[in-house]
């Protein structure tokens, strides 16, 4: 295919460097397990240059507002169309895409109403390819494994990250090992896993005892991890932000709310953020909230027993799986984007969490579990007073509602907090369910259920 892709003569692709989040200290390689050959912690990408060769804002803007325009893989990436922000690529052709990013930003009215916040809206990250977020890093950080040579790549996951690592080797024509908690991780995820061809081990451990193995198996074998640890993720992640706030036509909203797990995507979206202000992209910076399930809030622990200083790890327990996590590897590098941008870090219960799902779903978009935190949220951080309902507010909702079908079902039978300490609240969310009705194959009896629902 010829290639058709667009750039623009003063618009470049960034030269990189790999910077220590702690010493500081500045790279061109990196090490197996992405970590600081000095002090051990993590890296984070850095483009020195752009100091003396910063593209201009507004050449920017439409060379990637004409690339939609294109034919070219690249250029319909909603990843690499944003490419001068990116680690640069010898030859376009080099990028691993299945045309991830490109997602909608919604309204949700009826969210709005019941929150109190009119301007309430919600970037989709569960439309991408995959079915989640992990697809916009994933092209990024799969695109550099294959370039350095690898034939192999590898994952420990909560699900969403083995699902898109699979499907970005497959494509890019490298195998894939899936490290997963045994038990722990929902059978959509995992089939995913198994039908992009992965080696798939259910390890009998948690997220955080897959990510430990990886760590050490790293440094044994030739694989390259593609934990959001890898800095080539958290690059890939960080164009959610910028299209989000294309879609906005660079309008910064005054909060953006995603859900932190392992806090690689809240480092993302920070760091773009703060990117995009020195690039001139926006002239303010929004403030950017991270919620956590009350059952997994090392964050949240973090910031209010030790000031952000130490990571205070929790043994993680909550229905919404994807965020299962009690040692989250980006902890520091979260601290830094909330500091930065005035952002709040809040938790919700896990009847808060289902009732924000059930609410999403009833606006006819759904989410997973994991990115209900977000709303749930919102509804604390109005009540805290720190969302103000003039504030426009845009929710990160990360995975797709099919990725957990079981959750949603369980929900909807009123079998989800059975035999738990939340059985009796939960009969609050009656009004919310919505059971499926089995009856004979009658007119009578469709007709007296449809008069019922009237009423
Ligand atoms: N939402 C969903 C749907 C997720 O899958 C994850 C993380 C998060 C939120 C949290 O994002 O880790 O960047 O703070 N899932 C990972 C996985 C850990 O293995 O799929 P984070």
């Amino acid at each position: 295919m010829p290639n058709l892709s667009t750039s623009t003569p003063d618009v470049r692709q960034a030269a990189f460097r790999f910077r220590c989040i702690a010493c500081g200290d500045l790279s061109d390689s990196a090490s197996q397990n992405f970590r600081c050959p000095h002090c051990g912690d993590l890296l984070e990408i850095t483009y020195p240059r752009w100091k003396e060769t910063a593209p201009e804002a507004r050449n920017l803007k439409d060379a990637w507002r004409q690339r939609r325009l294109s034919q070219s893989a690249i250029d319909q990436s909603g990843v690499w169309r944003f490419r001068e922000v990116l680690p640069a690529l010898a030859r376009e052709e080099q990028a691993i895409t299945l045309r991830e990013g490109n997602t909608p930003l919604y309204e949700l009215p009826q969210c709005a109403r019941t929150t109190g916040v009119p301007r309430l809206l919600a970037k989709h990250q569960g439309l991408n390819p995959t079915g989640s977020f992990k697809d916009a890093g994933m092209t990024v950080a799969a695109t550099f494994a294959r370039v350095a040579g690898f034939r192999w790549v590898a994952c420990a996951s909560t699900g969403n990250t083995s699902a898109s690592m699979a499907g970005y080797a497959a494509r890019g024509g490298m195998r894939s090992l899936v490290l997963v908690p045994e038990g722990k991780i929902s059978w959509s995820k995992l089939s995913q896993a198994l039908d992009y061809g992965a080696v798939t081990c259910q390890l009998r451990t948690d997220f955080d005892g897959c990510l430990r193995l990886l760590q050490e198996l790293v440094l044994r074998a030739p694989v390259y991890q593609l934990n959001s640890i890898n800095p080539f993720r958290l690059e890939g992640q960080k164009t959610l932000a910028l299209e989000l706030l294309e879609q906005l036509n660079w309008q910064p909203p005054d909060h953006i709310i995603v859900p932190g797990g392992n806090l690689g995507n809240s480092s993302a979206i920070g760091k773009a953020l703060v990117e995009m202000r020195d690039l001139g992209l926006i002239s303010r910076l929004p403030k950017l909230s991270v919620i956590q399930a009350e059952g997994a809030n090392a964050l949240v622990r973090t910031l209010r027993e030790a000031a952000g200083k130490r990571l205070i790890s929790v043994q993680a327990e909550t229905r919404a799986t994807a965020v299962r996590i009690g040692n989250p590897a980006s902890w520091k590098k979260a601290v830094h984007v909330l500091e930065a941008t005035a952002g709040a870090c809040e938790q919700v219960t896990e009847i808060e969490i289902a009732q924000a799902k059930a609410e999403i779903g009833a606006e006819g978009i759904g989410c997973e579990p994991a990115s209900a935190v977000t709303l749930a949220g919102l509804k604390k951080l109005v009540k805290h007073g720190f969302v103000k309902p003039e504030e426009t507010v845009v929710l990160v909702l990360t995975g797709n509602s099919l990725k957990d079908p079981d959750f949603t079902m369980g929900f909807h039978r009123g079998d989800l907090f059975k035999g738990s300490v939340d059985e009796s609240a939960s009969g609050a969310l009656d009004s919310l369910r919505r059971p499926p009705i089995v009856l004979d194959a009658t007119l009578e009896a469709v007709i007296r259920t449809l008069e019922q629902a009237e009423k």
